[in-house]
């Protein structure tokens, strides 16, 4: 069976292989003739997954799973959840999205989570998969690893934010990491 990640990112699909074993060919959209931008307009990460993953299916009857990441800052009710990666507007810029986060959480409470989605779609039908991390939102940043709001999110016992991590130890812990066993399991399960 080959399946399509909904990603141009091959080693985010290499990473997903390997856990995988031989039995399922994992291909990234270019490698499945996809080239447009896939949709991605709803205000969930969910919907945003299943959206992404149900539009490689129906056009191109590739069966596909897709992911949708948020940072979910509790004292904002979720915020800036799918809106993570243009929160400080569409330049998507890291260093703007976490300035404006630590202004908005200035005397606020700092709990928060990373929650990723994976929705999977074959002609047997549909399943999601969830992996949340919680920690707390730090006052500055630490660490130059990883991206996004790496820098600024301690982890629930670690000593180490996401940005001090090597690949290996946020992949243990992380939200994606999480969710990425969870389809692997599945998919070995099958
Ligand atoms: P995506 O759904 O993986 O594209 O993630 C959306 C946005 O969430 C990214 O642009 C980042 O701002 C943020 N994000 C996702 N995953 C991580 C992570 O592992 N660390 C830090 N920020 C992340």
């Amino acid at each position: 069976m080959t399946l399509c990640f909904a990603t141009n990112n091959r080693h985010k699909v290499e990473e997903v292989q390997a856990a995988l074993g031989d039995a399922i060919r994992l291909i990234t959209l270019a490698e499945a003739g996809i080239t447009e931008e896939l949709p991605e307009n709803q205000d969930t990460l969910e919907g945003n997954a299943r959206e992404k993953a149900l539009y490689v299916f129906e056009r191109y009857g590739q069966a596909c799973f897709a992911d949708d990441t948020g940072l979910e800052v509790d004292a904002l009710g979720g915020a800036p959840g799918v809106y993570s990666a243009r929160y400080a507007g569409p330049a998507r810029r890291a260093e703007d999205n976490m300035a404006l986060l630590l202004k908005n959480l200035e005397g606020k409470f700092r709990d928060a989570q990373f929650r990723t989605v994976i929705w999977l779609v074959t002609p047997n039908g549909e399943w999601g998969f969830e992996g949340v991390v919680r920690g707390r939102i730090l006052a500055e940043q630490r660490g130059q690893g990883g991206f996004g709001y790496d820098p600024i999110f301690l982890p629930e016992g670690a000593d180490k934010t996401l940005a001090e991590m090597s690949m290996d130890e946020k992949n243990r812990i992380s939200h994606r990491g999480k969710a990425i066993r969870k389809l692997v399991d599945f998919l070995r399960s099958q």
